[in-house]
């Protein structure tokens, strides 16, 4: 199966070698089933799959309903929605395009807000306020300033066009959707935001941009079902990609490579970086130990930070993206001078993966170690593939060192304490701490 999913290239550097791993592939493999048991790590778990599916299924008419959908969401609630518009819904960029459209609010940017709220038809708009704690309080501000609006300009209806993504009983949007009956799509317990994409959290979006969303839980699937499985065992574990990727990352930080670039060739997946950067980074950034995402895009940044991967600091290992079977484009005309003329009949797809080469080729003549993931397609089905196998790859990751991948302990500090300045009941002490600080 894993040849199928990605093409290892690991003869440059033999780093995907999972065998000095093997140890602890056993233990790992005994902790991986008994969480999916316990049912700790639901991204990979097949039951929910297949009730949310049917959860979306009965709310499509609804959701397409609708012209625009303006997405309230921050972090893992918003990253994954954006990965899939960019990757599968490119149209709405293009002239002509008559719609649906998805608008996605991910800051706290009065310009941005103030825009979407001033131009869409509110009352062709679903708002989807996605948010598993539903207390986050970028999206919840975001929230009240639009839930007045649709007061205004909705009346009593105004609930109709909100629809809530969050934890089935806990946090505030729950219980604002109790008070004001607003529809609601549930986050399962134990899914932290990073890991949500194939949750309602990345499949609603999806689904209202008219994204196939059933292959991309199909794609997940076939990666993740035999980790899911209680049949693994430290052999099968060895040989998943997922495993493999895992000892070679880890591997690499236990060498001091403290920098993991995630350079694509598939120009339109373009934010499958920034989404892998924050499940990467918040994942993985815990006690001094990790390695920074550094998202990457080709050709794009050949022009730019590639400079620096080729003869920067040798700290730096690589997660090379590649699909050999881009789209062509039209071909090159004879009608070009003697100094391009090796462009004669050739085509955009042939520059990009030529690109792609020469860059992948550049970055092991300098010593970067690099692995290739290379996409046998572009389609949803591989992006599921790909999402499900980075997904597995972090936890993974996170355990060969030592640390917990689900948890995102550091950030709250400065959450506290944006609370604290505001005023938040409770946090006095830490206001006071704050106010100190900014006196010294
Ligand atoms: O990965 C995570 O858990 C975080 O980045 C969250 O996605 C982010 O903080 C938003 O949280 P919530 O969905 O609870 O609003």
């Amino acid at each position: 199966m894993a040849a199928n999913i990605l093409d290892w290239t690991d003869s440059w550097y033999e780093r995907l070698d999972s065998e000095s791993h093997c140890d602890s592939a056993a233990s790992i493999a005994a902790r991986f089933s008994g969480e999916v048991a316990e049912g700790k790590l639901p991204f990979c778990s097949m039951p929910f799959m297949a009730s949310l599916l049917h959860d979306l299924d009965g709310l499509e008419d609804y959701v397409k309903s609708f012209d625009h959908m303006l997405l309230l969401g921050i972090g893992g609630s918003a990253l994954g929605a954006r990965a899939l518009q960019k990757a599968f819904f490119p149209q709405q960029d293009q002239p002509g395009h008559e719609g649906p459209w998805l608008w996605i609010a991910d800051n706290v940017c009065a310009k941005t807000l103030d825009a979407y709220l001033q131009k869409l038809p509110l009352e062709k708009t679903l708002v989807a306020v996605v948010s598993k704690s539903g207390g986050t309080i970028e999206t919840i501000s975001q929230y009240f300033l639009v839930r007045d609006k649709l007061k205004q300009d909705l009346g009593d209806n105004w609930n109709r066009n909100l629809l809530f993504v969050t934890d089935k009983e806990k946090g505030f949007l729950r219980e604002q959707a109790d008070e004001f009956s607003v529809r609601t799509l549930e986050v399962p317990d134990f899914l932290g935001g990073r890991y949500s994409v194939l949750s309602a959290v990345g499949l609603l979006p999806a689904m209202f941009m008219g994204v196939d969303y059933r292959s991309l839980v199909e794609g997940a699937s076939a990666v993740l079902s035999p980790l899911a499985s209680p049949n693994l065992n430290g052999d099968l574990l060895s040989r998943h990609p997922a495993f493999k990727m895992a000892c070679w990352a880890s591997g690499l930080m236990g060498e001091g490579y403290n920098e993991l670039i995630f350079f694509s060739y598939i120009p339109q997946w373009a934010c499958f970086g920034q989404w892998f950067a924050q499940l990467w980074a918040e994942s993985l950034g815990k006690e001094g130990k990790g390695s920074q995402p550094l998202p990457a895009i080709g050709a794009t940044d050949q022009h730019s930070v590639n400079q620096m991967f080729l003869d920067g600091p040798r700290n730096k290992g690589c997660l090379f993206l590649t699909c050999p079977s881009l789209p062509e484009g039209a071909p090159f005309s004879d009608d070009i001078p003697d100094n391009f003329a090796y462009l004669k009949g050739k085509s955009f797809g042939e520059l990009i993966h030529a690109e792609g080469l020469g860059t992948k080729m550049a970055l092991a003549a300098n010593k970067v170690p690099l692995v290739e993931m290379q996409m046998g397609d572009d389609s949803e089905e591989a992006a599921g593939r790909l999402m499900g196998l980075l997904m597995a790859a972090t936890i993974f990751t996170g355990w060969l060192i030592e640390i917990n991948p689900i948890d995102q302990p550091a950030v709250e500090m400065g959450k506290l304490l944006a609370k604290a300045r505001l005023g938040a009941d409770g946090l006095e002490k830490e206001k006071e701490s704050l106010n100190s600080f900014l006196n010294t």
